[in-house]
Order: C-alpha cells, then sequence, then structure tokens
C-alpha cells in the first residue's frame, strides 16, 4: 500500500513531467512539425505538398541571400500563396526559433 506521502510525490511527478516545455523552443522541432511536410526536413522542399504546391525551397543560398530576417517573419506570419498563416499558431518567441532555424539550412549545393 502506498503511504499519504509517496502518493503525493509521484502525484506532484506526474504534474510535473506533464507540464508543456514551454521555457524551451526548438526551432527544429517546430520545423519538423509546422513546416517540413512541404518544405522538407532540410528545407529543399524536395515534398509532394512542396512539389504541387510551389513551396519555397528554402536551403537555396541564393534564396537566403536575397530574402531578409523581416520577410521571412512576414511569410511565416501571413503565409504567401498556398502556404497557411502562422501568425495566431505560433508565438512570436517560435517564429524567431524557426528563423533562426531556417538560416541554419543553407546548402552550397545547387538546387
Ligand atoms: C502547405 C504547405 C506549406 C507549409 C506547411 C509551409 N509552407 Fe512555407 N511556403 C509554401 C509555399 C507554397 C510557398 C511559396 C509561396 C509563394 O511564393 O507564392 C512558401 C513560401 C515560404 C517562404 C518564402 C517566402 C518568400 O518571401 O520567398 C518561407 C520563408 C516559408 N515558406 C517558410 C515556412 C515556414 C517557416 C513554415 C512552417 C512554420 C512553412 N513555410 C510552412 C508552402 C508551405
Amino acid at each position: 500500500m502506498l503511504s499519504k506521502a509517496l502518493q503525493g510525490g509521484v502525484l506532484t511527478a506526474l504534474l510535473l513531467a506533464s507540464l508543456p516545455a514551454s521555457a524551451q523552443v526548438d526551432g527544429q522541432q517546430l520545423f519538423q512539425q509546422h513546416c517540413s511536410k512541404c518544405h522538407g526536413a532540410n528545407g529543399n522542399a524536395h515534398t509532394l505538398r512542396g512539389w504541387l504546391l510551389f513551396a519555397q525551397n528554402l536551403s537555396k543560398p541564393k534564396w537566403q541571400a536575397n530574402t531578409t530576417d523581416d520577410e521571412i517573419l512576414h511569410a511565416i506570419q501571413q503565409g504567401p500563396g498556398a502556404m497557411p498563416a502562422y501568425a495566431e499558431k505560433l508565438s512570436s518567441e517560435e517564429q524567431q526559433a524557426l528563423l533562426k532555424h531556417l538560416r541554419s539550412l543553407a546548402k552550397p549545393t545547387p538546387e
């Protein structure tokens, strides 16, 4: 039989474990969750949906060089073309984390 104290401890542990890890925003994880279905895990948009919807290849160095942080944030918030808007779905902290992750996707390969 569990003692009251032990039960309390178990409950506390369960509560703590179920708290969302809101303090830690993981740009890579957010990208996999929200963006990779169209833009691909590495941003090159070689996915069926990316192909069908003409999703931007985010790993293209030329695109990276010609696109400002503001433009990327704007795209995330408004969703150009067939892309959904994330202004309501992602906090500004999450949008910043995504921007940072996007900047890490540039690949020095053609296409
Ligand atoms: C349903 C598919 C889809 C999803 C999901 C999606 N995108 Fe897009 N994205 C697109 C398409 C299509 C375009 C090109 C739209 C256009 O240029 O008309 C695009 C364009 C962009 C651009 C380029 C805008 C520009 O100015 O060149 C950025 C940046 C971008 N997406 C980031 C993201 C991020 C970050 C996420 C996840 C939060 C995401 N996308 C989720 C389809 C998608």
